[in-house]
């Protein structure tokens, strides 16, 4: 395989299944998976969601850029999973763009609250109305992940198998110059 295309990162808003389907799409394609959000807890032995109380949202970024740069930099073929606000800073989403094929999981903002309505972790949705905060980040952030994906899937109702068989075959007929630079 191209070295390009044996490096997969999974787009979208928090909720839309980008560690559930990543980690599927991996075991598919018998690549590692690679969870950016997990190695960065590991770095700062603690939660996410603590060090947001304690070192604010920008401090996060910070550390989620030097690790996305590392995981999209290594040689090491994989899936990773990004956290849903990696697609903030242009170096992330440029990074992504032309070391990785990114495939944004596009979920609507109502369907990610029915699954996270009970969700505890995430910091930003720990808010008085999240289901609003979901609409806030989606109009955001959706223009960022279209611009830094190379292959949109909509997660809608199928399985996380039907998703992969999904990704899978869009993979199988990528054109490796789609991978080309992001203009930031
Ligand atoms: C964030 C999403 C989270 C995590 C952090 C910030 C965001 O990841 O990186 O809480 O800005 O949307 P998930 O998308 O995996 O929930």
């Amino acid at each position: 395989m191209n070295e390009k295309l044996s490096k997969i990162a999974c787009v979208g808003l928090p909720g839309s299944g980008k560690s559930t389907v990543g980690r599927q799409l991996a075991r598919r394609l018998s690549l590692p998976f690679i969870d950016s959000d997990q190695v960065v807890e590991q770095r700062i032995g603690c939660s996410i969601r603590e060090f947001f109380e304690r070192e604010g949202e920008a401090s996060f970024r910070d550390l989620e850029q030097s690790i996305l740069d590392e995981l999209t930099c290594s040689p090491q073929s994989c899936v990773i999973s990004t956290g849903g606000g990696a697609v903030l800073l242009p170096g992330n989403r440029k990074h992504l763009h032309e070391r990785t094929i990114v495939v944004y999981l596009h979920s609507p903002p109502d369907e990610v609250f029915r699954r996270l309505r009970h969700d505890r972790n995430r910091p930003l949705l720990q808010v008085a109305d999240p289901l609003g905060k979901l609409h806030d980040l989606y109009q955001l952030r959706d223009p960022l992940y279209r611009e830094t994906a190379h292959i949109v899937i909509e997660t809608g109702r199928p399985s996380v198998s039907a998703l992969v068989n999904q990704i899978v075959s869009q993979l199988e007929s990528f054109d490796p110059g789609q991978v080309g630079e992001l203009p930031v």
